[in-house]
């Protein structure tokens, strides 16, 4: 019989790693915590949604597969209006946003639907009835042509170095296994001089005893991303801050984070592989990097700002007006708007655009008329105040 403290094979795996090499950096250990196909947090846990860890925007409502819908065929008609148009969801996780932006294009009329060429990206294994195609991967599968690269909370579940300054200079955090069971932090010398030269490049010296973490993973990741399409867009959407506000001392303790039932945890080596870890996204490093990768700027704005100019009000309005929805049904869907529009929340979510030789301006967040009624929440979304009330 298996329980929560019951080792997972990925914890074993980090033990293995541990006993023939000695301790391993964070990233090594979060790749493995996370991803390890055998117990690894993603590759066996039903993380997404009621039932799951965590929620994310596209399962708070789909109307935000709906607007990401419309963001798509903004850009389409910038490109011209290609067929095929390739949109490669990477980290497409249950695959909700790929239903939902799918069910949409269908609505938005003009042949954007039969254009779109959808492919979701994740690690994981698709659910069985899946509609499009998906690739197993890491990486981002080159299908040249026009098209879009798109990725919500992708970037904050890459494996990530942590780092501290002691006795006054940079050193990295490592996972050793503890004596008596479980897992330590020790530090050591850097595993590559990339994570000095990171927070160089950002002017940012940690004062003495700061912890906090270098993610040096989307690099590559951008770099594949420009090489995926010939000409298009990445479109980005996740939480973080810029590195002057990543690395302010109100932050000294980090911003990793755990997340197991919709608790959050800040102990990343209790239930390895049965809870979720996740750190804020360093933008400054990321958009620098999409720029060495041969992209250009195309905008950027909040969630709750690019959820407004595409449309999200009129969606509300309409919901909170239309006939036969029951009481809770209503309750339901509006709150579950509301939340992908909070600025407390995930309205404060970051919306990053970049063009490869494509039109940089003006694609981002632009206005259309609503051309079908808005979608409501299903068994994927998140059952927000539904409850009865007692
Ligand atoms: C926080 S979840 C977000 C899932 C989904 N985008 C959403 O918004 O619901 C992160 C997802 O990214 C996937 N992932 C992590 N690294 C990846 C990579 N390099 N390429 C593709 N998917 C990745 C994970 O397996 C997981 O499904």
């Amino acid at each position: 019989m298996t329980g929560l403290f019951t080792p997972t094979e990925a914890d074993a795996e980090v033990r293995r790693r541990i006993a023939s090499r000695g301790p391993i950096t964070f990233a090594e250990f979060m790749e493995v915590a996370l991803y390890w196909p055998d117990g690894g947090y993603y590759a066996s846990r039903r993380s997404f949604g009621p039932l799951g860890d965590f929620y994310t925007a596209p399962l708070a409502h789909p109307v935000f597969g709906a607007l990401a819908a419309r963001q798509l065929l903004t850009m389409w008609r910038a490109l011209g209006s290609p067929a095929p148009f390739a949109v490669i969801e990477a980290g497409a996780g249950d695959g909700t946003l790929a239903l939902d932006v799918l069910a949409h294009a269908a609505a938005l009329g003009g042949g954007f639907a039969d254009a779109v060429a959808y492919t979701a990206v994740d690690p994981r294994e698709p659910s069985p009835d899946f509609p499009a195609r998906w690739v197993r991967s890491g990486g981002v599968p080159a299908v040249g042509g026009s098209g879009v690269v798109l990725a919500n909370e992708l970037l904050d579940a890459m494996p990530l170095h942590r780092v501290t300054q002691e006795g006054g200079r940079l050193r990295e955090l490592f996972v050793d296994a503890a004596p008596e069971g479980g897992f330590i932090e020790v530090t050591g010398e850097s595993s590559t001089s990339a994570l000095a030269e990171r927070l160089d490049s950002l002017g940012v010296t940690l004062s003495e005893g700061f912890r906090t973490e270098v993610c040096l993973a989307p690099d590559a990741w951008l770099t594949e991303s420009f090489a995926a399409i010939e000409r298009g867009y990445l479109l980005l959407i996740d939480y973080g801050h810029e590195a002057s506000v990543y690395y302010d001392e109100s932050r000294r303790a980090g911003t990793l984070r755990c997340y197991s039932g919709h608790t959050l945890g800040m102990n990343p080596y209790f239930g390895v592989g049965r809870q979720d870890i996740s750190a804020h996204v360093e933008f400054t490093s990321v958009r620098s990097a999409a720029i060495a990768a041969g992209f250009t700027e195309a905008g950027e704005m909040s969630q709750a700002e690019w959820l407004r100019s595409l449309g999200i009000d009129g969606y509300r309005a309409e919901i909170a007006e239309r006939s036969g929805l029951s009481h809770i049904e209503r309750r339901a869907n509006l709150h579950g708007i509301d939340v992908l529009v909070d600025g407390e929340g995930m309205g404060g979510f970051r919306v990053l655009a970049f063009a490869k030789d494509a039109p940089a301006d003006g694609v981002l967040g632009v206005s259309l008329p609503q051309s079908a009624p808005a979608p409501l929440a299903g068994a994927r979304h998140m059952p927000f105040g539904a409850a009865p009330l007692r």
